[in-house]
């Protein structure tokens, strides 16, 4: 693990992994997640101002609501990146059904090059929550309490937090060529240090990452 100084160097460092990955290869498949860490790696892309025209991008999960709701994450990706790039529209997926067309999109794009993941307070990574089986695949999930709990600050209620999301399996994760696992605050460090050495577990879904041979976790406490 790497540890950064502030959230600004760390939102700088994965930016330039993302800038490396697409300028070097304009073709690149993307794995791109929501939340809050990501927003400053997302402002630093756009103030880049990288070609993105034909970068495929694969959303890692979405909630089960109105996509043009708010707090969705297709607006949260057209708000903090699509709309200020000039990624073509066509080339930006979220997980969608039937969930094997959605898996035979990535395979049939040559898969995934770089996936940037977040992770949750519980050790989840996307929206596989404790319990997922390591070889899932795209599917809906329910949200766990804790999950719940946590992103309870974008809404007004608890009630008005989802219960339910799509998100891609922890078996479909594995199959990037490159994970960036990014993480923001001392709240996250415990169960980062749980999950990258602690036991290869499903009650931990990011310890799966510790099977993968292209693993880089990025870490800053403030
Ligand atoms: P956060 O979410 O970036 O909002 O903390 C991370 C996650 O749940 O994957």
């Amino acid at each position: 693990m790497k540890v950064l100084k502030n959230y600004k160097e760390l939102s700088y460092v994965v930016a330039d992994i993302v800038e490396e990955q697409i300028t070097k290869h304009p073709l690149s498949k993307l794995g791109l997640p929501t939340g809050s860490t990501p927003l400053g790696m997302y402002d630093e892309l756009v103030n880049r101002k990288l070609d993105w025209k034909s970068v495929i991008t694969f959303n890692l999960d979405v909630y089960l609501m109105n996509i043009n709701h708010p707090q969705s994450y297709q607006t949260y990706m057209r708000k903090n990146l699509f709309n200020r790039t000039n990624i073509y529209p066509d080339n930006s997926h979220f997980p969608f059904r039937p969930f094997s067309a959605f898996e035979d999109k990535i395979v049939d794009s040559k898969g995934i090059d770089l996936c940037i993941l977040g992770i949750g307070s519980n050790g989840h990574i996307a929206f596989n929550e404790p319990g997922s089986s390591f070889d899932s695949r795209t599917r809906v999930v329910e949200l766990s309490e804790q999950t719940r709990e946590d992103n309870l600050r974008f809404f007004d209620s608890i009630n008005d937090v989802p219960k339910q999301a799509i998100t891609m399996g922890l078996g479909t994760i594995m199959e990037s060529k490159k994970i960036v696992l990014m993480a923001n605050g001392v709240n996250k460090l415990n169960i980062l240090n749980v999950a990258m050495n602690g036991d290869v577990t499903e009650k931990v879904p990011a310890s799966i990452l510790q099977n993968h041979d292209n693993v880089e976790v990025l870490y800053c406490d403030k």
